[in-house]
């Protein structure tokens, strides 16, 4: 990185402080010479304003050290890290430089290993607000939950890091995980999504997104439908390891970040369901599905109640093109997981939807006889969901033929014809 570039990147993080060619050029022309007078000029670079003059010593005889910047206004901070950064540099600390003190000399040790303590690593200038990309841009840090992360390493270990392996390819279409964490924060942020909430993922997968909802927000009902039995197979897989997760965590009073529960799939055709009923946020990874699907989606979801949609089509084919009753609310870019490929993420809401509505629907909903059987499993409780899962994974995984109508009917899942 250019010593231009890098002092416009700290610029962007609020830490004032000059690159080592400048830091260098300031100290010559101050005439500091001794390594120790070096590392009060780092100091005073990393503050600027009359505070930070005060924390020098408390009475603000140390403004002598200040650099060049002395003369700016105080610059109100937005970002974390250099508040961080700021807070290191307390009058304890003493020296504070964000600078690597590589112009310390070799006999300096003392010096070096003050500023040790209080350089801020890479780590500090991670805001927990941005993250710098490699051309320097900063963009919005995703924070994903300890439990969500616990979750996405169980898959990773039964799936591969290339996920979704199923009988059409190892790599089919999924979000990153913190591009599935941004739509979950713009569902928080424009559809209530939380912990009443019910959710379906339409052609669910090996079951990212439902898993990722389970845990954060911890929703009430979290239901994928999977026509590809593969897929199918391998969601139900993780679920079972999920579901352990959870009964250890019940047991273990330390861990504050439970792994959640509240989740099943089912193995069937989502043209089997007349509505999305009982589903607050009928979700669904619509790249690459074909016109059919599309006009019996837009039917289901014109006869349900069902509040929210999300999708990764823009309204000119959902509402244009197939007619869905439906607004738009927000819109994200993601990104897809192995291929990086990026595309829109859409959140609708219902046309005419008001709160009162949303509310009744919470509190009230029908449900659709497709979901039922997965509804009232997953409001039992964890144990019983957890037996039933184990069955079916049983039944499924130890022979290589697919599920009788009758093993399917038993566990509530609809298989497709
Ligand atoms: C692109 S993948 C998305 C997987 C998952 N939703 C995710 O985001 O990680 C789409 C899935 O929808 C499934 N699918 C397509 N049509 C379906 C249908 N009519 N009923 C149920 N699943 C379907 C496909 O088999 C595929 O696994």
């Amino acid at each position: 990185m250019s010593p231009k570039k890098r002092s416009a990147d700290q610029e962007d993080l609020n830490v004032i402080a000059p690159s080592p060619r400048k830091l260098r050029r300031s100290v010559n022309e101050d005439h500091i010479e001794t390594p120790r007078q070096v590392a009060a000029v780092s100091q005073a670079a990393v503050i600027t304003d009359s505070s930070s003059r005060r924390s020098n010593n408390g009475n603000g005889s140390n403004d002598s050290l200040l650099t060049p910047y002395e003369g700016r206004k105080p610059r109100v901070l937005q970002n974390a890290s250099a508040r961080r950064a700021i807070r290191l540099a307390s009058p304890a600390a003493s020296v504070a430089p964000p600078v690597t003190p590589s112009h310390l000399s070799k006999d300096d040790n003392n010096n070096k290993d003050k500023t040790k303590n209080v350089t801020p690593s890479p780590e500090d200038y991670k805001s927990p607000a941005k993250r710098r990309l490699i051309f320097g841009k900063l963009v919005e840090e995703i924070v994903i939950q300890p439990n969500t992360k616990r979750v996405y390493n169980l898959v990773k270990k039964l799936t591969g890091s290339l996920g979704g392996n199923g009988s059409c390819g190892p790599i089919y279409g999924e979000l990153t995980q913190g591009s599935m964490q941004k739509m979950v924060n713009l569902m928080k942020q424009h559809t209530q999504l939380d912990k009443t909430s019910r959710f379906i993922d339409v052609g669910s997968g090996i079951g990212k997104p439902n898993l990722h909802v389970t845990q954060d927000p911890g929703v009430a009902f979290s239901c994928g439908i999977e026509m590809e039995l593969d897929r199918y197979r391998l969601g139900l897989k993780c679920l079972q390891r999920v579901l352990q997760e959870a009964v250890n965590d019940a047991h273990d009073d330390a861990i504050k970040d439970k792994v959640r529960h509240n989740c099943m799939f089912l193995h069937g055709n989502i043209m089997s369901a007349r509505t999305f009923d009982p589903f607050t946020h009928v979700y669904m990874f619509s790249i690459g599905f074909p016109p059919k699907l599309w006009v019996y989606l837009s039917e289901a979801w014109n006869r349900s109640q069902s509040p929210y949609m999300i999708c990764f089509h823009g309204p000119r084919t959902l509402i244009n093109d197939y007619e869905f009753e439906v607004e738009l609310l927000a819109q994200t870019p993601t990104s897809m997981h192995a291929s990086g490929e990026g595309h829109q993420g859409y959140i609708y809401q219902r046309k005419g939807l008001t709160d009162k509505t949303v509310q009744a629907f919470i509190e009230n909903a029908p449900c659709d006889k497709v979901f039922e059987r997965a509804k009232t499993l997953v409001q039992s409780g964890l144990e019983p969901l957890r037996e039933v899962v184990d069955q079916t994974v049983a039944e499924n995984w130890t022979s290589r033929r697919s599920m009788t109508r009758s093993e399917a009917k038993r566990h509530g899942i609809v298989l497709s014809k």
